[in-house]
């Protein structure tokens, strides 16, 4: 991990605009970046002798500014990928928060450890991703986590915390609950396997791969080339991803939904319940490809709200227009999948 220490600059109103996925407008009362934990500490006495809230920043990849943050706005920029192989078959990888989350998934294949292909050009950091326990084409963060370190906000201490500790659940973890708040993660320990494993279930990947026992370096590009079809690059258009969560609703539901819809698409997750994707729902509703003002729905995936240079609050009238019209159509609530930060003004 990087440690070379250096005073931290602090800005004071701050426009984050470059620092969210969506570029939304807002201002942080105080913003600094961090290298390493001596930089953490220093921001950590700043906040606390100035009596100020602390708001955590990756790479802005899932969050909604709803307006300015008051506090302290961190950026952790903390990098270095350690390894330590446990015998001939695994290896435990250590990720500092601050790196690219892609970037590592693609440094991990090409070093030979494999299992986190599937989960491949997901934007943001490492530090970011056991928060919403990042997912795609049929694989969780939490299938190959350890552990991870994080700082005690309040108590200013390192502690490690396990996958049982983190409460890992689908786009949830306790860093969304109980925790929300509490702590910095400052690295992550994953398990790989050092002989290919693949996943290659998800009905999207299964039919992009087309039959053969792909190769994890396939399984990578394949994915790669489905996000690339489907999902916007924030660059170009600025979005966080799934906007909502996919609704998961008891079976009595599904098949009360499926004698109107008999091709709605949906998961079983359990004796009891399955999932519906939230896109199908959104689509229904007309609203796949659908511009309201400075804001809209992705043509392509209508899971995806897209920001042509509005506000977060124009962002957030859009997604609560779409969440009534599904509660009114299909008597089911869409859960909001990014954190909304900021009061709007
Ligand atoms: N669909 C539609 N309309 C659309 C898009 C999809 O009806 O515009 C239907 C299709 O039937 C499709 C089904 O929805 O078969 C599922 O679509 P897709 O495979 O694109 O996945 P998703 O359920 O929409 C979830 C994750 C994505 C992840 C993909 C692949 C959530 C909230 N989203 O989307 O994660 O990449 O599966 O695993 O679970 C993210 O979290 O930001 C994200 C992009």
């Amino acid at each position: 991990m990087t440690d070379l220490s250096s005073e931290i600059d602090i800005h004071k109103d701050y426009n984050l605009q470059k620092h969210n996925t969506l570029a939304l407008p807002a201002c942080a009362q105080y913003f600094c970046a961090v290298s390493n934990l001596d930089q953490l500490h220093q921001a950590l006495s700043f906040a606390k002798a100035n009596n100020l809230a602390i708001t955590p920043l990756g790479q802005g990849s899932n969050l909604v500014l709803a307006g300015d943050i008051t506090g302290l706005v961190i950026a952790l920029e903390l990098k270095g990928i350690e390894f330590e192989a446990q015998g001939a078959e695994r290896v435990l990888v250590a990720l500092a928060a601050g790196e690219n989350w892609h970037d590592s998934v693609a440094y991990c294949l090409e070093q030979g450890f494999f299992g986190l292909e599937n989960l491949a050009l997901i934007p943001g950091t490492v530090g970011a991703a056991p928060i919403q326990n990042i997912g795609a084409y049929g694989v969780e963060l939490s299938d190959f986590f350890v552990s991870l370190t994080a700082m005690d906000i309040a108590k200013g201490e390192l502690l490690q915390l396990t996958a049982k500790d983190c409460e890992f659940a689908y786009r949830s973890s306790i860093f969304k609950q109980q925790a929300i708040d509490k702590y910095i993660i400052v690295s992550v320990c994953l398990e790989l396997s050092r002989t290919p494993q693949v996943n290659a279930d998800y009905p999207a990947l299964k039919l992009a791969l087309g039959g053969a026992k792909p190769s994890p370096k396939a399984v990578f590009d394949t994915v790669c080339s489905i996000r690339r079809e489907k999902l916007p690059d924030p660059a170009e258009i600025p979005n966080v991803g799934s906007f909502f969560k996919n609704p998961v609703v008891v079976k009595a539901k599904v098949n009360q939904l499926l004698s109107d819809y008999p091709d709605m698409p949906y998961y079983s997750q359990s004796k009891d319940l399955s999932k519906i994707p939230a896109a199908w729902l959104i689509e229904q509703c007309g609203y796949k490809g659908y511009r309201q003002g400075n804001v809209g729905v992705h043509d392509k995936q209508a899971l995806v709200l897209v920001n042509f240079q509005g506000k977060g609050k124009e962002l957030l009238a859009l997604a609560k227009r779409i969440e009534d019209d599904i509660k009114q159509k299909f008597d089911i609530e869409l859960e909001v999948e990014p954190r909304i930060y900021g009061q709007p003004s």
